[in-house]
């Protein structure tokens, strides 16, 4: 390869692959490779891929189809992440023009895996059995984002929930120190970041390998780090959910007011089938807590619809639960029967068509609690951590510590930085978002 090294990446799916990536560019880089903007103008073109639903899955093979026209320009290709892990080498067969596939386990070997590609060497791998008690762990994560930064705390997922390839996809779970998380979280906030994200899998099943602190322990020491203002932490078990968690959420303004605890299902007995380990009352007890706490704490979850067996009582079940609940946002998405896991050899016989309105009408009935919900934000006063500017609207774009959208003017001239906090008197109210006027810049 010349000596101007350049690569592209696209990633797809979850945070966790979003942050993943950062850590990627950033050892890419180390390496002495340069990113660039588009396939075309890569040396080297990677995809760092999701597997959590066929659609999801089926966008790699979609892109590799596109581009693999520049392979006979000396362009070479890597397919990362989970599709990655769960294919293997089956990848290199029906998509030979692919020189390296490797599972999030194995990024640590990216600089070897890198020497290997460019000796000119053809089937590279860095597959993982799930055994690893490795974490990716890098000095050179290139952030994207200058105000709010991700700390995975604990990687991989020991629930096998029936439907889920993640386990499979991600190996087992295994947690940071609370020593080097905090050290990382000093080091964001002394070089400018004010907002902090903890992602896991199971961000809550976090267990300190040193003994030192508990989920909630951490929380409110991330909560304490000088200069830190804002802490969000996705996504939470509903099997692991502690009271702990709400009580720091309660003691330390900087942990936000928002908790996204996926549920699934409304039915027991579909959860039970489902391998979740709660029932739907353990679920709203959890959910009295967080709903009962000092100040309110915004609530968002994910649905599975049409799971096999799922019969119509039990999804009205599921619409009850939302019904009662009132989230702040739902992501809902059909049953999508997955490699390896045990749902693939269950019944799948509930007609796409069903449930497809069963989707609907969620959606549809999810669309009025949020109308509601966002209604009655009119007239309070928000802190918004702006991320960005629309000159057509004249608008400037943010984020509530409810992780609520919020599209405000500001009558002042001055236009507010991305990354500084306004308080925003809120006006009007949209099902997914909010609009408002800036009162005072800080
Ligand atoms: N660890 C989190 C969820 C991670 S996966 C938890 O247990 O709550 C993100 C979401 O993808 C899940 O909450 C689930 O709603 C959805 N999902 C996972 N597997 C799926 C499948 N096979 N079909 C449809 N949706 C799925
Ligand atoms: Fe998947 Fe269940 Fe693990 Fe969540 S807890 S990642 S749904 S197996
Ligand atoms: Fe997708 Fe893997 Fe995340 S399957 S949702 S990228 S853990």
């Amino acid at each position: 390869m010349a000596t101007d090294k350049t690569f592209f990446l696209e990633t797809f799916g979850c945070q966790m692959n979003a942050h993943d990536s950062e850590k990627v560019v950033g050892t890419l880089e180390h390496e002495g490779y340069r990113r660039v903007e588009t396939e075309d103008a890569a040396d080297l073109i990677l995809y760092n891929t999701c597997s959590i639903r066929d659609k999801a899955e089926q966008k790699v093979f979609n892109r590799l189809n596109d581009y693999k026209k520049l392979y006979k320009q000396g362009k070479r290709f890597a397919v990362l992440g989970c599709v990655a892990q769960q294919e293997g080498e089956k990848i290199f067969e029906r998509a030979p023009y692919v020189s390296i596939v490797a599972g999030s386990a194995s990024y640590r070997k990216l600089p070897e895996m890198l020497v290997q590609l460019e000796a000119g060497q053809k089937r590279i791998t860095g597959l993982d059995d799930r055994q690893t008690d490795e974490t990716f762990e890098t000095e050179f994560t290139a952030r994207t984002n200058p105000y709010r930064g991700y700390i995975t705390i604990i990687e991989g997922c020991d629930k096998f929930c029936a439907y889920c390839v993640v386990p499979y996809t991600r190996g087992k779970e295994r947690s940071r120190t609370s020593t080097s998380v905090l050290n990382e979280a000093r080091r964001m906030a002394d070089s400018g970041y004010t907002e902090i994200q903890l992602l896991g899998q199971n961000v809550n099943s976090y267990l300190d390998p040193e003994g030192k602190q508990s989920f909630a322990e951490l929380l409110a020491a991330v909560g304490q780090v000088p200069g830190i203002r804002r802490v969000r932490f996705m996504t939470s078990h509903p099997r692991h959910f502690t009271r702990e968690i709400v009580e720091a959420i309660e003691a330390f303004p900087t942990l936000c007011d928002h908790v996204h605890l996926p549920v699934q299902s409304g039915s027991s007995d579909v959860l039970r089938r489902m391998n979740r380990e709660y029932t739907r009352e353990q679920y709203l007890e959890r959910i009295s807590w967080i709903q009962a706490a000092k100040r309110p704490i915004s609530l968002t979850t994910d649905i599975i619809v049409g799971f096999p067996g799922e019969t119509l009582a039990d999804f009205e079940q599921t619409s009850d639960l939302l019904t009662k609940v009132g989230f702040d946002a739902v992501f809902a998405f059909k049953f999508s029967p997955r490699p390896n896991t045990p749902a693939i050899t269950m019944d799948d016989s509930i007609p796409d068509g069903e449930k497809s309105s069963r989707l609907q009408a969620l959606l549809d009935q999810q669309r009025e609690t949020q109308r509601a919900i966002y209604n009655r934000q009119i007239g309070s006063i928000l802190e918004v951590m702006v991320e960005g500017h629309n000159p057509q609207k004249g608008q400037i774009m943010g984020r509530s510590s409810q992780n609520k959208t919020v599209n405000f003017t500001n009558s002042q001239l001055i236009l507010p930085a991305p990354g500084s906090y306004v308080n925003v008197l809120v006006t009007q109210g949209f099902p997914n978002s909010l609009v408002g006027e800036a009162v005072t810049l800080q």
